[in-house]
């Protein structure tokens, strides 16, 4: 069974073999990523617009990257979140890009909902990059990726997932993907950083890092989203690091080799403590950077040969949901 998608909007639409799917073809893109020669001609003639109405380093130079390793004309469109602020306008973009024959655009926006909204008025494949506090399906599979390498496994695990869960894309996305694949999911930090759904996560709930922490096998991290903030949410950062940074005390409540990891970027000594984050026997931050890369060339290039079956003349319905 392969991958019979059109979009790649979030992990809330994946079965567990599309998952499987794109971390399997992942894994190839890790070797040739390790080799001499990086490239290849998978995405040759094809477009590919980056779409970034937010700020991104990594998530950016990852998709960018990952075009440009599989032959694809990659262009980056300086959107400033200020140059979007009613949906026509977005739509108009859209739609002035469509016109331009794109094959895959890369889309991250501040609004939930907004990038699929997007998808449904052009004729190409659009990845979400994250929207809002909905989905980032990309980071998810890199971060699954990561665990799968990492235990030689990605079932049956505890996992935590640990601070701003409220804000959070990157929690959503993964208590969905994590929970498609039959692990235990912990989420842990304050209660006004739970979101108000929370008892629909199926998730085990803490308010005590040593607690929530106790024989885990993952320890993710996340930053607090203060752009995403209008108000009080913690007393300081300094009292949050103190409860909730992850320090060497409270990640030795997990198992002795449970791993940590981020999605960047980090704010040192506000949720992590440096020297964990750079204690290469314990995190994989770095990996998942790495992953990232991968990730994102498996799903482009799934995508693209969706489009190509589907333009052979096969009914979408035949081939894509
Ligand atoms: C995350 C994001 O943008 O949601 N970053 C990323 O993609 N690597 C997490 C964050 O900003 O904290």
């Amino acid at each position: 069974m392969g991958f019979a998608h059109r979009h790649l909007l979030g992990i809330e639409p994946l079965s567990q073999s599309d998952i499987t799917c794109i971390l399997d073809l992942a894994d190839q893109y890790v070797t040739l990523n390790r080799s001499a020669q990086k490239t290849s001609d998978v995405l040759k003639g094809l477009t590919q617009i980056n779409m970034f109405f937010e700020n991104s380093t990594r998530t950016q130079a990852s998709f960018e990257l990952a075009g440009k390793r599989l032959g694809a004309d990659v262009m980056n469109m300086a959107m400033q979140a200020s140059s979007i602020k009613k949906g026509e306008t977005l739509i108009d973009t859209a739609l002035t890009l469509n016109a331009m024959h794109p094959d895959l655009l890369v889309v991250r926006h501040p609004n939930s909902g907004a990038v699929d909204l997007l998808a449904q008025k052009v004729n190409c494949a659009v990845l979400n990059a994250g929207d809002g506090r909905h989905e980032h399906p990309t980071q998810a599979l890199l971060d699954a990726l990561t665990i799968r390498r990492a235990k030689g496994r990605l079932h049956r695990l505890n996992i935590a997932i640990c601070g701003d869960i409220a804000h959070s894309r990157v929690a959503r996305s993964n208590i969905i993907l994590l929970g498609k694949m039959e692990n235990r999911i912990r989420l842990i930090g304050p209660p006004t950083l739970m979101p108000s759904e929370i008892s629909e996560f199926g998730c085990e709930v803490y308010d005590d890092m040593r607690e929530g922490l106790k024989d885990v096998d993952v320890v993710m991290m996340l930053r607090l989203q203060k752009e995403r903030m209008d108000g009080g949410f913690i007393p300081s950062e300094r009292e949050y690091y103190h409860r909730f940074g992850l320090d060497a005390d409270k990640l030795s409540h997990a198992k002795d080799d449970a791993i940590v990891m981020h999605p960047g970027p980090m704010n040192r000594g506000v949720e992590i403590d440096g020297d964990i984050a750079d204690d290469v026997t314990r995190s994989v931050i770095q990996e998942q950077v790495e992953m990232g890369v991968a990730v994102r060339m498996a799903a482009m290039h799934l995508l693209a040969e969706n489009a190509k079956a589907a333009a052979r003349g096969m009914s979408s319905s035949e081939v894509m949901v």
